[in-house]
């Protein structure tokens, strides 16, 4: 079964008391949605140990916005998929654009850490997406293709009922410019092909696949009435709690 997810991705944003508070009120805010939703928050790693004590008895699930490629040892900075999970963490993001740009994470690098999350008793959401230049050159699909391939296809279809994928486009993020349902709904509907092909049609079928990119209430809807999209990896409009409600109402 195809679950709905709105995950909010935090970024670098927000003090420890402003997390906490962001918490509280999506927390209560959640109370009015539909139970056929998932929503999920990523807070920076200094806001996990207390947001979480805020979310338990919530339906609202705790996300990280990284972690480590290796188990513990001398990594100075880094933070164990095993530290995670024993502070309540259900899900990390991985390979964001942002750390792709800015951090140098590569595919082989996102291989080691999504086989060492799930190994720890973490889901990972997966993000994939083609920066503008690719979009533009008409590679789009292939860039999508390959990324999504090159850690997917080194799983085991057991380990598919622990991943989502989130298409963010990067020309998207952050912009204000947000993919067209109709351009999300094909890179989506490419995404879920990939997936057919290795895994099978009820592998393919089941994945969960959100849009991230400058969605906002004022377009949720629409995305999310589109087939293969599954719900959203939210960014700026995660740190209103109103706004990050009002999208996961857009179901
Ligand atoms: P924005 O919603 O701010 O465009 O960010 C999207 C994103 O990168 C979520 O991971």
């Amino acid at each position: 079964m195809r679950k709905y997810i709105v995950a909010g991705n935090w970024k670098m944003n927000t003090t420890v008391p402003e997390g906490v508070q962001l918490a509280k009120e999506v927390v209560e805010k959640a109370k009015e949605l539909p139970a056929n939703v998932k929503l999920v928050v990523a807070p920076p790693f200094t806001h996990l140990a207390p947001v979480a004590e805020v979310l338990k008895g919530s339906k609202v699930a705790l996300s990280a916005q990284n972690c480590a490629d290796h188990v513990k040892g001398a990594y100075t900075g880094e933070v164990a998929p095993a530290m995670l999970a024993s502070l309540g963490c259900e899900y990390t993001i991985l390979g964001h654009s942002e750390r792709r740009q800015y951090y140098g994470e590569t595919d082989e690098k996102l291989v080691v850490k999504t086989r060492l999350a799930l190994d720890h008793g973490l889901k990972v959401i997966l993000c994939v997406g083609e920066s503008l230049d690719e979009r533009k050159a008409g590679k789009h699909f292939q860039v999508v293709t390959e990324q999504t391939k090159a850690v997917l296809y080194t799983l085991n279809p057991e380990d598919l009922a622990n991943i989502v994928i989130a298409y963010e486009p990067v020309w998207a993020i952050g912009t204000g410019e947000t993919a067209t349902a109709a351009q999300a709904e094909e890179i989506h509907a490419c995404i879920r092909n990939v997936i057919e092909e290795k895994f099978g049609a009820a592998a393919a079928d089941d994945m969960t696949i959100l849009y991230g990119g400058s969605c906002k209430p004022s377009n949720a809807k629409e995305l999310f009435a589109e087939k293969d999209i599954d719900g959203g990896l939210i960014g700026g409009a995660a740190l209103k709690a109103e706004d990050f409600i009002a999208i996961a109402a857009s179901f």
